[in-house]
């Protein structure tokens, strides 16, 4: 941790037309200079610095900030580093601040492992090019792939010698310890000895976001049925599969300028697609994609295109990814490559432009895509076409983005000829059911405060009553965003507020009830989806609403002379807002609201009961709605026996 006095140094000193200029050709314009964006492309320029208010902006891209922000932003360092890097810059001493015994032996851990990797890099590097079996086995085998001497340096590719122990023994030699080596997965140490984990193979380095190298790839030269055609580091606190790509290091940089992502299989398509002038270009390597890679893209940019060979668990994979990306809220594309081709083998015999042109060609948006891929059987049969339909729409309702779902949903509709109505309808249904799993996740039971209030058994639905709804509604459009309580899962997490508006739908989606007025509904369900996004929605949004109903009710509840809620009127002489007290209103209205449609339960059971007499009830289902009754009965009397209620400190 760097040390806050040394932080605040860094941000006086880091002058920041000092610090862009570094990147940045700038061109004094009256009190600010002019630049072309280091962000997006341009011709004209609109990146503007203002010495004065010590900030950057571009009016093309957006992206503006201080000098620390500009350096996270353009070098894609984190904010210790970026700090770091500035430092550097003005001669700054870094005083870092004392860490716990804990953190510097992981720190240390981390950087052991750290520099055995880089040692073990320099190593099969130097085994590829002066070693004679290296350059006879393993740099062959590269040469004869097709790969240039200067992209095998790039990426710095090298080879194992098919030695039981060679690299570990000299590493031991050099002073590296076994228990690093055998971590960082370069050694295997068992009962039989020390073994080489990458004997015999051809290595493919993989570098971290800053350039380290975490891990390797090793691919075997022969053909050996047995063994797996690449080996891999094993998990280590510097190696996490699942979070990395490889390639990211080498093209983050176009990633940025581009504004887009490829995302290939494996090491040899990253390295091809870069050999063909293609830079923007990463790899899952083997693991199936996960959320985590996705983020890390996100990060460079939001449009990625999947490349992959169009066998049979090519298609597999890029329809799973598919959902995965948009799930993100990435824009996707997708491209097979015709079958028996990947990217390495495809980008071999082509220039960039040549590629370029043929993946701008044959990129299909992912309804194209799917559409085509699984209409090729479905010609006119009624069944599949619905299935296709509902697949599609599964993928459109994953997409976070209302804008970009109704971008899709047209398209949809105008592809496959069905009704925007139709899909909207089916995809608000999915959204919905997932949302309510989603949110029932994140509001755990632990959750002291809310167990406070009794729930409404299940098979209480169907009641109605106007006026606690109507309660709820203008609770909602008054206060939805003010913080009802912080609520900490773990000690070690940051706390986190909770609104209004997430307390009352938790409570509402706990005990699966609805609001039973239309208008109600739809300002519920808006409210639900801001929440599930972590917006917050104004009241304007609802008094400026384009559903009419809806904006007059908004105007109506929203204007003070509205009568305040029944349970605050007692108040005395002070005068105590409504928002003062909504720790208490709020819960206290949930409460009403459920007693009320309890109660109506109540007696709607009561007079079917009474059917019973007149004996047009089997008995099965008499005892059945006795059991209601009773089980009503009891919620509500735990409710009035505790009035009064402290539900929230
Ligand atoms: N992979 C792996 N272990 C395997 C097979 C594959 O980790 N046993 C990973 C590698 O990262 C590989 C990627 O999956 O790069 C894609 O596999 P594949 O297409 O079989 O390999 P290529 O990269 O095409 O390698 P090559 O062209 O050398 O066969
Ligand atoms: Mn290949």
């Amino acid at each position: 941790m760097i040390d806050y006095n040394t932080i605040q140094r860094i941000i006086d000193t880091a002058e920041v037309t000092e610090v862009i200029q570094d990147f940045v050709n700038l061109k004094k314009r009256g009190v600010n200079f002019l630049g072309l964006c280091p962000f997006h492309n341009e011709k004209t320029p609109s990146f503007t610095v203002s010495p004065a208010k010590g900030i950057y902006k571009c009016f093309g891209c957006g992206k503006g900030g201080n000098s620390v922000n500009f350096i996270m932003e353009h070098e894609h360092l984190g904010y210790p580093e970026a700090l770091k890097y500035l430092a550097k810059k003005y001669n700054i001493e870094v005083v870092e601040k004392e860490l716990t015994a804990e953190e510097i032996q992981q720190q240390n851990e981390r950087d052991s492992l750290l520099v055995v990797t880089k040692y073990a890099n320099t190593y099969f590097q130097e085994k590829l090019h002066k070693n004679n079996d290296g350059r006879a086995i393993g740099l062959s085998y590269f040469k004869e792939r097709g790969f240039r001497d200067d992209i095998i340096e790039k990426f710095e590719l090298g080879y194992s010698l098919d030695v039981r122990d060679a690299f570990t023994i000299a590493a031991k030699e050099q002073g590296y310890k076994i228990e690093f080596l055998e971590t960082t997965g370069l050694t295997i140490v068992n009962d039989n000895g020390n073994f080489d984990r990458f004997r015999g193979r051809v290595i493919f380095p993989i570098h971290g976001l800053s350039g380290n190298v975490i891990g390797f790839g090793g691919r075997i030269l022969k053909t050996d049925a047995k063994a797996a055609k690449y080996l891999n580091s094993p998990e280590s606190d510097i190696y996490h599969k699942s979070r990395i790509l490889y390639g990211m290091y080498y093209a983050k940089k176009s990633i940025t300028q581009l504004d887009k992502c490829f995302l290939v299989e494996g090491y040899t398509d990253v390295i091809s697609m870069h050999q063909s002038g293609i830079e923007n270009v990463v790899a899952s390597s083997g693991t199936s994609l996960t959320v985590d890679q996705i983020r890390l893209i996100k990060r460079f940019t939001p449009n990625v295109t999947i490349i992959y060979d169009g066998d049979a668990a090519g298609i597999k994979a890029s329809l799973r990814g598919i959902d995965l990306v948009l799930e993100q809220g990435l824009n996707v594309k997708v491209l097979l490559l015709p079958e028996g081709e990947d990217p390495d083998s495809f980008s071999k015999s082509r220039s960039s432009t040549e590629l370029t042109e043929y993946i701008e060609k044959n990129e299909e948006d992912f309804i194209t895509f799917k559409t085509r891929l699984l209409s090729k059987d479905t010609k006119n049969d009624p069944v599949k076409k619905a299935n296709l339909i509902t697949d599609i729409v599964r993928s459109i309702s994953v997409i976070p983005e209302t804008i970009i779902r109704t971008v899709y949903i047209k398209e949809c509709s105008n592809i496959l000829d069905i009704d925007e109505k139709i899909l909207y309808g089916e995809i608000n249904k999915i959204r919905r059911k997932n949302f309510d799993k989603e949110y029932k996740k994140t509001i755990s039971p632990e959750d002291n405060f809310k167990s406070a209030i009794p729930s409404v058994p299940s098979f209480v639905d169907d009641v109605y009553s106007e006026a606690q709804e109507k309660e709820l509604i203008r609770l909602l459009l008054h206060y939805s965003d003010k913080t009802l309580y912080t609520y900490q899962e773990d000690k070690y997490d940051e706390p986190r507020n909770v609104s209004v508006a997430e307390y009352v739908i938790s409570e509402m989606l706990n005990d699966d009830l609805e609001f039973k007025n239309l208008i109600y509904k739809q300002i519920f369900l808006e409210y639900l989806e801001a929440v599930n996004k972590s917006d917050s929605l104004e009241s304007k949004h609802f008094i400026y609403h384009s559903e009419p109903q809806i904006s007059k009710l908004a105007a109506d509840l929203l204007s003070t002379s509205y009568t305040l809620s029944k349970i605050f009127k007692k108040g005395g002489a002070n005068i105590e807002t409504e928002e003062m007290k909504l720790k208490q209103i709020v819960p206290e209205t949930i409460i009403a609201y459920k007693r009320k449609i309890l109660e109506i339960a109540q007696s709607k059971a009561k007079e079917k009961l009474r059917e019973v007499e007149n004996e047009k009830l089997s008995l099965e289902e008499t005892n059945k709605l006795q059991k209601e009754f009773m089980q009503i009965s009891t919620v509500i009397n735990s409710i009035s026996k505790d009035r009064g209620w402290v539900v929230f400190k």
